[in-house]
């Protein structure tokens, strides 16, 4: 941390008056007096950035976190240069940069202000590394609240915090401890009602401060690196985080059975105990579709080996499991034991793969194997061999997925727990120290696994899991939020983080359910689960030196709840489903906290607790034992309550009912929620029926279902199936209209509609203008109408 505070520290240097400017096409240049360079480039309406350099000439410009298929374009440019200042027009925003300090403000085309420079931009030479510490700070109004920045185990409003990035293996952290695992230097502001993101590329160790030195100023600075960030202008918070995701990347769809639920432990060994394990899950009827292996299943913990006593023939063990329905994910650490007689060892030695200190000595340090190498995965070289290593995992023994653990990278029984800072890195041809370096070498081990998994699992989808990131990480893997803790106080750090994650781009993401470290008691457990099944990766997992962590380690009534989450996880998985694919196709948060489902109400602007899964469920956890219900928020709007189908007008904080198997859900009138049958793993049965919880309202709601083949790439040929739907509800009648898009047959033919809350009764029903006698589509429940699932037109009317 830097301890001079940035009004203190005297050592700052200033741009000074601009002498010239130039453009090209869309890069504005703007040079100062002492030499010092702003580059502005317009890449949407709504995205510019920023770069400064002191030094008259720009870095290389290279970023891990820019997705090269990322969109530009913008309809508008316009430069105008007055006496004491330059305005840079586009369609949607107006920057103003003076000429006599290079200050910077920008406005939307009322005027009203979004980001103004305080200090603007400002350095310190470091005479310890070269180059600079770069800094920016920018003013801020009364009220503006900050969210965003990845994994911070704090308050979801960074109002008054300051918080920094340097990827840290946090065993058992506590709320407000930072940083930990995770980089993303980007967060959303909300002022005066108008939303605008700053993203701050800069892979060094990077520093946020949200008004706590000074009440009314936001800065960020970094050890080192160019001041380099990006603007996105809202004003609503969706197209900030939609355009911030679209600019560093969105993932593949995944296979569904990834989202079905996940059981991990430290560790499952021997065979006998894995079989066990799966077999229970069944045994119960919990459904269940992956299992973890722990290091404990390699040859002293060498990655890319079995240990032939607890697994003698593990292809045959994942074949059996899979015949289960259960797929097998293994974890690969980054740290490769210093072993002659070990081939990967020896690979990456005899290549030279392995990172350098700053003297060429190997960078040494002591993982689980004890003393490890490491590779450095910021060389493409040495991320093709990573790659190819997986062959035999994935094609030949049958493996499913992969879990990347302990890239921050972690390194044990030094003070630092991490590489020295002079370790030398690749950085794809721009060759640094680990400075730069250790904020990516996280993501870009990921990013080899991924292709390692994708390769070898082809023309099946690849399913990765990481725990250090930096912005960009979500196009490649899914991400759990590290050594936790079985107690209350982190059930709270679960939905915040989550939350945190997923409007950092993040959005494949859950904590370890149940707690990593100690043990929950069964309410907690129960009450985690509830939740768990809520985010959008869902698996219980525990550091094992506790006691048993699965659903059945408790008593009988945990075990009931946990199943009845679990199987209504299961029976939303369309929906999920379908939220993941807005969130792959759009940048759309798959969890949204209520500040982003509604900014124009300040009461969202601080509340912690409760989400909008999706587009239409709100959620609220219960964070506290021994209770029978609590106080909530409901958004402004009409919902239905999942449990009861009272309808309740938001708005306001209200007492919610949630005895233990309880956790308080409302649905938004109007929705349509698609759900499949229980099923213990994904695929289990053939779906012949889709029910669709439709929610009475009255006026008008838009609501889709995005399905496929689940797994595969035939999605991206247009082989998926998406039913626009809009429900119209009058006074006496209820109006379903489908528009169909995509070229996949889904293997059902009938729509099994479930009507809550219809004020009439139905009296006559017609498709597609023709009416239809009542009796032959009424179902098995009294509520429900069965129709076939061509139609454009769905007319239920009641007396008039
Ligand atoms: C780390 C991981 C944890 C894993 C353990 C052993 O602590 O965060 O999930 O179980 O290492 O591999």
């Amino acid at each position: 941390m830097i301890t001079n505070t940035q009004l203190e520290y005297r050592g700052n240097q200033f741009p000074n008056a601009i002498k010239s400017f130039e453009q090209t096409i869309n890069n504005l240049f703007f040079t100062a007096e002492n030499g010092v360079v702003l580059c502005v480039t317009v890449l949407r309406d709504s995205l510019l950035r920023f770069r400064f350099t002191t030094e008259g000439v720009f870095e290389n410009d290279f970023s891990y976190a820019i997705d090269e298929e990322s969109i530009h374009g913008y309809n508008k440019l316009e430069v105008v240069d007055d006496t004491y200042k330059y305005t840079i027009i586009t369609n949607k925003v107006k920057c103003i940069i003076n000429k006599a300090d290079m200050r910077v403000g920008i406005y939307d085309l009322e005027g009203n202000s979004i980001l103004e420079d305080e200090l603007g931009f400002h350095w310190e030479e470091n005479y310890e590394y070269g180059g600079n510490i770069v800094k920016m700070s920018k003013s801020t109004v009364d009220g503006e609240s900050f969210y965003g920045l990845g994994d911070k185990p704090t308050h979801f409003n960074l109002k008054g915090k300051r918080v920094s990035n340097w990827n840290t293996d946090e065993y058992a952290y506590n709320t407000d401890r930072d940083p930990l695992y995770k980089t993303v230097p980007f967060y959303v502001g909300l002022r005066k009602g108008i939303a605008y993101g700053v993203f701050f590329d800069n892979t060094f160790r990077t520093y946020f401060d949200f008004c706590q030195e000074r009440r009314n100023v936001t800065s960020f600075w970094a050890d080192g690196g160019e001041m380099n960030y990006y603007f996105f202008y809202g004003p609503e918070m969706q197209q900030v985080v939609s355009v911030y995701t679209d600019l560093t990347g969105k993932p593949e769809l995944p296979p569904l059975w990834a989202l079905g639920y996940h059981q991990c432990k430290w560790s499952y060994y021997p065979e006998a105990k894995v079989r066990d394990t799966a077999a229970k899950f069944r045994e119960l009827q919990i459904p269940c579709d992956a299992i973890y292996l722990d290091i404990d299943y390699m040859e002293g913990f060498r990655c890319f080996t079995w240990n032939k006593n607890y697994f003698p023939d593990p292809k045959k063990m994942v074949a059996d499991l899979m015949e289960d329905g259960i797929k097998t994910i293994v974890i690969i650490d980054p740290g490769i034991k210093v072993d002659p007689e070990y081939s990967v060892f020896q690979e990456a030695l005899e290549n030279d793969y392995f990172c350098h200190r700053a003297d060429g000595p190997y960078m040494r340090g002591k993982v689980w194997p004890g003393r490890c190498y490491f590779p450095d995965f910021t060389n493409p070289e040495v991320r093709e061999w990573w790659t190819d290593l997986f062959e035999e995992l994935i094609e030949d023994i049958g493996v499913k997925g992969v879990w990347n653990d302990m890239n921050e990278p972690a390194v044990m029984e030094v003070p630092t727990k991490t590489f020295p800072l002079d370790v030398r890195h690749d950085y794809d041809g721009n060759p640094c120290s680990h400075r730069k370096a250790h904020n990516v070498y996280g993501m870009q081990m990921s990013r080899a696994t991924y292709e390692g998994v994708k390769k070898f699992a082809y023309p099946k989808r690849p399913f990765v899991i990481t725990r250090a990131a930096y912005s960009g990480t979500q196009r490649f893997t899914s991400f759990w939020t590290g050594d936790n803790v079985a107690n209350w106080e982190h059930l709270w750090l679960a939905t915040v983080q989550v939350q945190r994650m997923c409007i950092s781009g993040m959005s494949f993401v859950g904590t370890d359910i149940g707690g990593f470290a100690e043990q929950p008691t069964g309410e907690l457990y129960a009450r985690w689960i509830q939740l768990g099944v809520f985010h959008p990766f869902c698996r219980t997992h525990s550091s094992g030196d506790h006691g048993e962590q699965e659903p059945w380690s408790f008593d009988e009534d945990v075990l009931n709840i946990s199943r009845k989450y679990i199987e209504l996880r299961y029976t939303l998985l369309p929906y999920l489903y379908t939220a993941f694919w807005r969130y792959a196709t759009e940048g759309e948060p798959i969890i949204k906290p209520l500040v982003y489902f509604d900014q124009t109400d300040v009461q969202t602007h601080y509340r912690t607790d409760e989400f909008i899964f999706g587009r239409k469920i709100l959620v609220c956890p219960i964070l506290e034992f021994n209770v029978q219900g609590r106080r909530m928020y409901v958004p402004r709007g009409k919902w239905f309550n999942y449990w009861t189908d009272e309808v309740v007008t938001g708005g306001r904080e209200m007492w919610v009912e949630a005895p233990l198997h309880i956790m308080p859900m409302f649905i938004k009138e109007g929705a349509i929620i698609p759900r499949y049958p229980v099923q213990q793993y994904v695929g289990e049965k053939t779906i012949d029926e889709l029910t669709l919880d439709v929610y009475y309202k009255l006026g008008e709601e838009k609501s889709l279902v995005y399905e496929d083949a689940q797994d595969g790439y035939d999605y991206t040929k247009g082989r998926y199936s998406i039913m626009n739907f809009k429900l119209i509800g009058k006074k006496d009648e209820l109006v379903i209209q489908q528009h169909h898009e995509g070229k996949f047959d889904t293997d059902y033919n009938d729509l099994k509609f479930r009507l809550h809350g219809v004020p009439f009764e139905i009296t006559k029903v017609f498709i597609d203008n023709e009416e239809v006698s009542l009796k032959d589509l009424t179902s098995d429940s009294e509520n429900a109408i069965k129709v076939n699932k061509i139609f454009s037109d769905i007319r239920l009317v009641g007396n008039k």
